[in-house]
């Protein structure tokens, strides 16, 4: 059997990583500022969160949803301590598409509407609901309605307010910074204003923080910038530092009944053993301070080099517009600096979403390899 060939590939073959590096089969090392895709949150095989999974594995790796999992509330309660959200409700599954999916399921079943409000450029997932809400025909199938979706251009309050003032949209739901699209931080006013709105007509604000979560912006969520508290919030990436795991945080108006939502893997045993250990490492280690204070200086940095026509972002999730497709740049940067950027649906945007343990050298390390590949 041949793969299903769906993704545009590099041709590296990571074996090993550690902190901020992967290491290729011939043992050259690569700086890692991608973090595969905003995922590896405290680094690359962080010796606290190995022996967390390992010792979990050898316990017993997974039972399902039908028996008591007491990790799942010592991630609840460690997870509403650090992120401000102790009187939340959290709802486990397994992927960012998955935990917008019973976001906006659980927003219609509150107030019985069926309308979503949702942003230009923006990107949810690829399952039904999300990939209706996110930006992009092209991802969806027929089978993909998006009849009952309004797309409305990021900061454009009045747009909103006429949309949200009929009271027959269920839920909005917004990126805390929009991350495919290129980093495009929404204004702390507009959020602050969004919330207001959702108040005065029955909306459901739901902040899909699957990306800007978990410390990269240098607060624990992106939205806490414009001190809001959503009604959902979703996480996934960061979240597990590489093992799938997404959640689902409920305002506790929500009220929970058996049956309502549910799946099999949501919930297990290593998922909650690598996402308690995430947050143990977060909090040992200050990483989403660290996330900021490093953030700050790369991109204070990064707006001294020319060739960077503008510089968005905030903590360790930062856009770079060159004003020119990234590509050639990035495939040099791989080929002969060993460093990893991202990509983003902007052809002329890099993305920089490296580990929050990102230390000033290796950010400094990363402007020279930069410097060098754009003068080269
Ligand atoms: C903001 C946002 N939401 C949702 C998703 C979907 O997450 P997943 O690929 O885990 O389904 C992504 C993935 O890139 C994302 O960036």
């Amino acid at each position: 059997m041949d793969l299903f060939n769906v993704y545009s590939i590099m041709d590296i073959e990571p074996v090993r990583g550690q902190g901020c590096y992967v290491y290729d089969k011939a043992g050259n090392e690569y700086l890692d500022l991608y973090g595969g895709h905003a995922v590896i949150s405290i680094g690359h095989s962080h010796p606290t969160y190995v022996r967390r999974i390992t010792e979990q594995l050898q316990r017993l790796g997974f039972y399902s949803n039908s028996v008591q999992i007491p990790l799942q509330q010592e991630l609840a309660q460690r997870l509403g301590k650090l992120s401000g959200y102790e009187d939340y409700h959290l709802f486990l599954c397994n992927t960012g598409a998955e935990a917008n999916e019973n976001a906006i399921k659980l927003a219609s079943f509150h107030n019985g509407r069926r309308k979503v409000l949702s942003f230009s450029r923006s990107f949810h997932g690829r399952t039904h609901s999300a990939v209706a809400v996110t930006d992009n025909p092209n991802i969806c199938a027929p089978v993909n309605n998006r009849d009952h979706v309004t797309f409305v251009g990021l900061n454009d309050i009045e747009a909103v307010q006429s949309i949200l003032e009929k009271r027959d949209i269920s839920s909005v739901i917004i990126e805390g910074i929009q991350g495919l699209a290129g980093i495009y931080c929404p204004a702390p006013e507009f959020l602050q204003a969004l919330r207001n709105i959702c108040t005065q007509t029955g909306t459901v604000l739901i902040l899909d923080e699957v990306q800007s979560g978990y410390g990269r912006s240098g607060k624990f969520f992106a939205h806490q910038y414009a001190d809001i508290r959503p009604d959902i919030i979703t996480t996934a990436k960061g979240m597990g530092n590489g093992f799938p795991v997404a959640g689902v945080l409920i305002h506790p108006q929500f009220e929970a009944r058996p049956g309502l939502l549910g799946t099999t893997f949501g919930g297990n045993h290593l998922a909650c053993t690598a996402s308690i250990a995430v947050l143990e490492v977060m909090e040992q280690e200050k990483l989403i301070e660290n996330a900021l204070a490093t953030g700050d200086y790369l991109m204070e940095q990064l707006k001294s080099i020319p060739q960077i026509k503008e510089v968005r972002g905030r903590g360790l999730m930062i856009g770079l517009d060159f004003g020119e497709p990234v590509a050639p740049l990035r495939s040099k940067l791989i080929r002969e600096h060993r460093v990893f950027t991202g990509a983003s649906s902007d052809k002329n945007v890099m993305r920089l979403l490296p580990a929050l343990s990102l230390q000033k050298a290796q950010a400094d390390a990363f402007l020279d390899k930069l410097r060098k590949a754009v003068e080269g």
